[in-house]
């Protein structure tokens, strides 16, 4: 192929990027998008604030503009996020126990009643484990409504779109580390119980390496019976980027169950690491060293 998109529908996977409503008008952003990716998540449009911003009243007018920039070009949604403990609306933040609960089920069965059908894949929880070396949860006012929180909302996810592949997606879990294998852990004991988990996302914001087990942490979470995708990609500049997003294209393409691969952002202008260049065009929208590597790689074999 001669795109991102196109090459990884040749390996029967999709290329996505992370898109933001406010920059649908500007239009090296657009030729990018419609040109090069087959795939879309909306950068901050589907969370808990943006989506519930008063509690009980929803506003779906940014989500709905990249959607149905979506469905004009043909590019598959992968929704972002129904259950994270950051970007809770402020109405949220304060809230606790029961009370909490219920808001967070009534969220995830607005949202994704109201998406059903125009979104393959959610991020139905994202990043409620700890970093370090705990391998155990995060705090936050979501857990501290007690340690099943995470399978009631997919419970809730699977009642209101049971069509949608359901993950659950964080960082720093893209090696073989103690978060990874507490994810690991959970995602075993949800398949064990019948919790309804389709996929694993890793974030993948990498720095000048990529783990020498990134793929084989793929692997084991495949091994469990789950897809995985690279979710929201972006990798630090210098000498190492091209041949660090060809590996880990390498390693996607190496696992049968890796269905795809996200990056998050277009131009680096757009990324939220400022001032990092992560992304694979520069700030005025040519190819960088990175985007050929990443080309190449889905093209190879
Ligand atoms: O929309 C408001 C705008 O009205 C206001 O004027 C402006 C002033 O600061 O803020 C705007 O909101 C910002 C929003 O992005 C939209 O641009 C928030 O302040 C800012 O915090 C928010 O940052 C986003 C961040 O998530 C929030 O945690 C980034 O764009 C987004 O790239 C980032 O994405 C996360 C993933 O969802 C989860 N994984 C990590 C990843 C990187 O942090």
């Amino acid at each position: 192929g001669t795109t991102l998109g196109a090459s990884a529908a040749e390996k029967g996977r999709y290329f996505g990027a992370a898109v933001s409503a406010g920059k649908l008008g500007d239009s090296t952003y657009v030729g990018i998008l419609n040109r090069e990716f087959n795939a879309i998540t909306p950068e901050n449009e589907m969370k808990w604030d943006a989506t519930e911003p008063s509690q009980g009243r929803f506003s779906y007018t940014g989500a709905d503009r990249i959607v149905s920039h979506a469905q004009a070009n043909g590019h598959k949604v992968r929704g972002h996020t129904l259950a994270w403990h950051s970007q809770e609306p402020s109405w949220a933040k304060p809230m606790e126990g029961s009370a909490l609960r219920s808001a967070m089920v009534n969220h995830i069965t607005n949202v994704a009643t109201y998406f059903r059908g125009k979104v393959f894949a959610w991020d139905v929880v994202n990043e409620a484990f700890a970093d370090g070396g705990s391998g155990g949860r995060r705090d936050s006012n979501l857990q501290r409504t007690g340690n099943d929180w995470i399978e009631v909302a997919f419970r809730t996810a699977r009642a209101a779109d049971p069509g949608a592949k359901l993950c659950y997606n964080d960082y720093n879990t893209d090696g073989i580390n103690a978060k990874s294998t507490g994810i690991y852990n959970m995602v075993r004991d949800f398949k064990s119980r019948g919790v309804p988990i389709d996929c694993v996302g890793f974030q993948s914001h990498l720095g000048t390496t990529v783990p020498g087990d990134y793929q084989a942490n793929l692997q084991r979470f495949a091994d469990l019976g789950v897809d995985v995708q690279i979710t929201e990609l972006d990798i630090a500049s210098g000498s190492n980027q091209a041949n660090n997003y060809a590996t880990v294209v390498k390693a996607c393409l190496a696992v049968a169950r890796c269905t795809g691969i996200t990056v998050w952002g277009i131009r680096d202008s757009d990324s939220w690491r400022t001032g990092e260049n992560p992304l694979l065009f520069t700030s005025s929208g040519a190819k960088k060293a990175a985007y050929t590597s990443t080309l190449n790689a889905l093209n190879a074999g």
